[in-house]
């Protein structure tokens, strides 16, 4: 009878253990490939006030959800002290990456026609980097992913970046924002030291304007405010 117990008593231990490794899942990341690493952390070794801070807006839907979270995450992180700069992707002439970007390296990065010299230089130049996207097909915009690829010829400088993440999507599923975490995690596992400091996930949110007043738009204030 006595062993009964214990064995329930240890049943109920690991099944505490496992749900606590199952939520800390939700926002460290998880198998990321050997020789590729991510630190993560909540807090920042670095001064809030003057850390340069460059919002990259994913989404092709200006004022939508992922937009308003920018904005949010942008106000928090302006009253914190930080100098922020929002790009709306969609906005700039971005091409996607050619057969002649793959020579287009170091100091031959600017010579592309495009926008994108000009925008790999603030990301090269900001010391926290805010990704954000809604869930396309499971996956983050082509918007966003296009001008990812485009950052080739530096991606080698972005070094010791710190990073939030941002996205939205219809489903009430929080993997299916997942998929989106894990694209924008795709890009800053290649980057040299980058460390996460958070995320918002907006579930449920499929029209646009949905995440205004909602605790997502809070959540991405009170990131911003703590950057
Ligand atoms: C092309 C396209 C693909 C989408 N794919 C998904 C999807 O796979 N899963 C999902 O939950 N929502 C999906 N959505 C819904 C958007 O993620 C959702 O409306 C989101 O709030 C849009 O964010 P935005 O307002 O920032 O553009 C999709 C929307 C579009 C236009």
């Amino acid at each position: 009878m006595s062993l009964k117990v214990s064995e329930i008593v240890s049943f109920i231990a690991i099944s505490l253990l496992i749900g606590a490794l199952a939520s800390c899942g939700n926002s460290k990341p998880e198998r990321v490939p050997e020789g590729y690493h991510i630190n993560f952390s909540e807090t920042s070794p670095n001064p809030k006030e003057h850390k340069r801070v460059l919002v990259i807006s994913g989404s092709p839907r200006k004022g939508g959800n992922t937009d308003l979270l920018c904005d949010a995450f942008a106000r928090g992180a302006k009253e914190a002290g930080g100098y922020v700069e929002k790009v709306f992707l969609a906005d700039y002439n971005i091409g996607y990456f050619s057969e002649e970007d793959v020579q287009r390296v170091g100091k031959r990065a600017n010579e592309a026609g495009d926008d994108v010299p000009m925008l790999v230089d603030k990301l090269v130049n900001a010391d926290v980097i805010v990704l954000a996207s809604p869930v396309y097909y499971m996956n983050i915009t082509g918007q966003l992913k296009t001008f990812i690829d485009r950052t080739y010829g530096r991606y080698r400088e972005m070094k010791d970046k710190e990073f939030f993440y941002l996205t939205a999507c219809a489903d009430a599923e929080e993997s299916t924002a997942d998929w989106a975490i894990n694209g924008f995690r795709g890009f800053v596992m290649c980057l040299p030291n980058p460390t996460e400091r958070g995320m918002v996930k907006a579930t449920g949110m499929g029209r646009k304007g949905a995440v205004k007043g909602s605790q997502y738009e809070t959540e991405a204030y009170n990131l911003g405010k703590n950057i």
